[in-house]
């Protein structure tokens, strides 16, 4: 079995908020990623975490508990999202932490007739500044950039799943600064409105694209096409940026992220394969051994 590859620490003294001693902490903003003519909710919520103990690394998640009971007395379940902002927070002094949301209020898989309104994700979006909210966590460790900074690092994400990349990049590019290897987002929208920290409602992502070992690949499924006229989803980029892919991943030193929807991964899977026969190596032994090394990760729902 191959070594694991080392990833960042959590920082000393860090603690796990519990479900049963949860963190009460206050909103300072909540504002909208999308631009006006989108039909989705897409929220960016900065929570100030003085006085608390939470401390977080970027890859990590936050629980959310929304106050309350269910119909059936019991309370309200706990729900995770990942965490938006790099360790410092956005305010540079370790004093926040920072969500993406999409407001869930969709037809209901058993009745499309009947509308399903996410309890968390509403209440997330509906929260104003002063609001309490109650977090737990951070929880995932695992999905922590390696510490090695001259890795090569692939990210893919759709929609929402963005929000550990903005981590990520963040800390990279504006806490930390050195990174020398190649990094890669990859990044699936239903078109230029949701395109979230990279328009006009919000650009922190797009800015980081002045640095020579940053590229970002965008696809916007409802907008863009392919060849014959279908949907652009985001696999479709790996197809075709292969040579750029092959060339940061093909010895190893590289670690990829995924997050986003779970339906990504069979696509991800697809074009990792043809890119792997086309260079006449075998892409799920490759994929097993990155894997066992942490240098594969997934986080989908
Ligand atoms: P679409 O909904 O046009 O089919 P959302 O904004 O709802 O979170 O969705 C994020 C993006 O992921 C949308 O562009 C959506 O496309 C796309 N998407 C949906 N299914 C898949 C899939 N199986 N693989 C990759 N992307 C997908």
């Amino acid at each position: 079995m191959p070594d694991k590859i080392p990833k960042h620490e959590l920082p000393p003294g860090s603690r796990t908020y519990k479900l049963s001693d949860p963190c009460q902490a206050t909103v300072i903003s909540n504002e909208p990623l999308h631009l006006k003519d989108s039909p989705d909710d897409l929220m960016h919520t900065v929570i100030d975490i003085r006085g608390t103990d939470y401390r977080y690394i970027e890859g990590q998640s936050a629980g959310v508990l929304v106050p309350g009971t269910r119909e059936d007395g019991k309370p309200n379940k706990l729900r995770l999202y990942s965490i938006a902002s790099a360790r410092r927070g956005d305010d540079g002094k370790f004093e926040t932490l920072s969500l993406c949301t999409k407001r869930v209020h969709e037809p209901h898989w058993d009745n499309a007739d009947e509308m399903f309104r996410g309890l968390a994700s509403n209440h997330i979006c509906d929260l104003k500044p002063g609001d309490r909210i109650i977090l737990t966590g951070p929880v995932g460790k695992h999905f922590a950039l390696p510490a090695d900074e001259s890795m090569n690092l692939i990210l893919m994400g759709v929609g929402t799943g963005v929000a550990p990349f903005r981590s990520f990049l963040k800390h990279i590019y504006e806490e930390h600064a050195g990174w020398s290897g190649q990094i890669r987002l990859f990044y699936g929208v239903k078109t230029q409105n949701e395109l979230m920290y990279m328009n006009e409602a919000n650009d922190d992502l797009e800015q980081f694209e002045a640095h020579a070992n940053f590229r970002a690949y965008v696809a916007r499924s409802r907008q863009d096409k392919q060849a014959d006229g279908s949907k652009v989803y985001v696999q479709h980029l790996l197809r075709d940026n292969a040579a750029d892919v092959w060339e940061l991943i093909k010895d190893g030193h590289f670690s990829m992220y995924i997050c986003g929807l779970k339906g990504m991964e069979a696509g991800i899977q697809e074009a990792m394969e043809t890119m792997a026969s086309e260079n006449g190596r075998d892409w799920n032994a490759m994929r097993d051994e990155f894997k066992a090394q942490g240098k594969w990760n997934v986080e989908v729902y």
